[in-house]
């Protein structure tokens, strides 16, 4: 197996995400980090390269530059990995594709529906691989719940809680020069939204990858607690979801004490269904007489549960294996093995650019439902998107 050789925008000292891709994209062997353009500094970005071992000349002071350089290489980058704050992915990820390098960004995809739309069409017309790391979906127990999902074990699916909850942002830590707070609260550099474009699109993605429910409408009330703050920090959004199952999402980072509090329940006529991702390894299943069944990782779970294990059960896996098995879905889509990786039925699966640009979408029909005070009808917007496309 050759690696694929990658790189890297963002992700320079002091950064968060980064590290876990670049440790993700080494668990399985099957990528190579020899390109970056690690900060917006030059001299940060000079010295991440050379922390990591690269070639000087392969670490480049602008993305653009690098883009091009590496696309001129006979060896140069096959993909690139991309982790600056959201509102650079848009520009990152276009300059790479239009130079025919696959795409792994962070999420949110962007911080505009047209941009997001503009990298669906981009990626699809050049047959690029685009994943977009909603890591969450990487677990094998969230793959467990999947299938249970999906062979009918739930009975007819009737109400989805989804909860991610967070305390971090309980005092102004962006007006104190916190690296991730700083650009988070800034509208300019997240987006339109704080926790949802930060925590509620995993939410959402959850929610979508577990029970493949397609919103019909939402109605979002976005709060501002901490005095100060530009954007949202507290959300809840009621969800009509198809087939008339009604939905609760619960968004927080003022939640005081809650450190990755992500909770999926899933109520159906039979059966319901609890995974906690600080709990990852346990899916909990309770009937309607009151049996429970647990369900661990590694024991008596399904064929793409256990394909995304490495460790046997009892020693911890977590949040980096969950995004090294988006890494490896990917790889398998560079190296042209598409009908593994990019059926929704394999073990391979990953979250794509089409994914992402939902998770855009969700985040814009909240602000508008928050502004508008009102329900946004998601049918309706998307028909008449799709009709426009035609
Ligand atoms: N999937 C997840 O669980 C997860 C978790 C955290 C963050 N994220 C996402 O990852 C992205 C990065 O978040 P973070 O917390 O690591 O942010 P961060 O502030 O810690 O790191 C951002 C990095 O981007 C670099 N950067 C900024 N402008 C640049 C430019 N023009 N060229 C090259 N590099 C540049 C910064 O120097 C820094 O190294 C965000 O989009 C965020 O939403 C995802």
């Amino acid at each position: 197996m050759t690696q694929i050789r990658y790189g890297m925008v963002g992700g320079g000292p002091g950064s968060f995400i980064g590290g876990v891709h670049r440790a993700a994209a080494a668990v399985d062997g099957g990528y190579e980090l020899v390109s970056g353009s690690f900060s917006s500094d030059p001299a940060k970005s000079q010295q991440t390269g050379e922390d990591l071992g690269l070639d000087g000349d392969r670490v480049y002071s602008e993305f653009y530059e690098m883009a091009a350089a590496e696309a001129a290489r006979e060896d140069g980058i096959e993909a690139v990995v991309i982790v600056t704050p959201n509102h650079l992915h848009y520009e990152v990820a276009k300059v790479f594709l239009e130079a025919g390098i696959h795409v792994i960004c962070d999420k949110p995809l962007t911080t505009s529906v047209d941009d997001a739309d503009e990298l669906v069409r981009l990626a699809t017309e050049r047959r690029l691989v685009f994943a977009v790391t909603y890591n969450y979906t990487g677990y094998p127990m969230v793959k467990e719940a999947r299938e249970r999902v999906s062979a009918g074990a739930l009975g007819t699916l009737r109400k989805v809680v989804v909860e991610y909850s967070q305390g971090w942002l309980s005092t102004l830590l962006e007006a104190e020069g916190h690296k991730q707070a700083e650009w988070r609260g800034d509208p300019e550099r997240a987006g339109s939204s704080l926790a949802l474009g930060d925590i509620g699109t995993h939410a959402f993605n959850l929610m979508h990858y577990v029970t493949g429910l397609e919103v019909r409408r939402l109605f979002a009330d976005l709060g501002t607690v901490v005095e100060g703050r530009a954007l949202e920090d507290d959300a809840v959004v009621l969800l009509d979801l198809e087939d008339g199952v009604r939905g609760v999402m619960l968004v927080s980072q003022i939640a005081t004490g809650e450190r990755n509090q992500l909770l999926l329940r899933v109520y159906g006529s039979d059966a319901a269904l609890h995974w906690s991702q600080e709990d990852p390894d346990r899916l909990r299943l309770v009937d309607s007489v009151g049996t429970e069944t647990v369900l661990f990782r590694g024991g008596d779970v399904g064929p793409h549960a256990t394909r995304a294990t490495r460790l046997p059960g009892g020693h911890p896996e977590g949040f980096v294996e969950a995004f090294a098995n988006i890494y490896g879905g990917a790889a398998a889509a560079i190296r042209g093995d598409d009908a593994v990786a990019c059926s929704s039925e394999s073990a391979l699966d990953f979250p794509t650019v089409q994914d992402g640009a939902l998770g855009v979408q969700f985040i814009d029909w909240a602000v508008q439902s928050d502004r508008s005070e009102g329900w946004v009808s998601m049918v309706a917007e998307r028909s008449a998107k799709s009709s426009e496309a035609k």
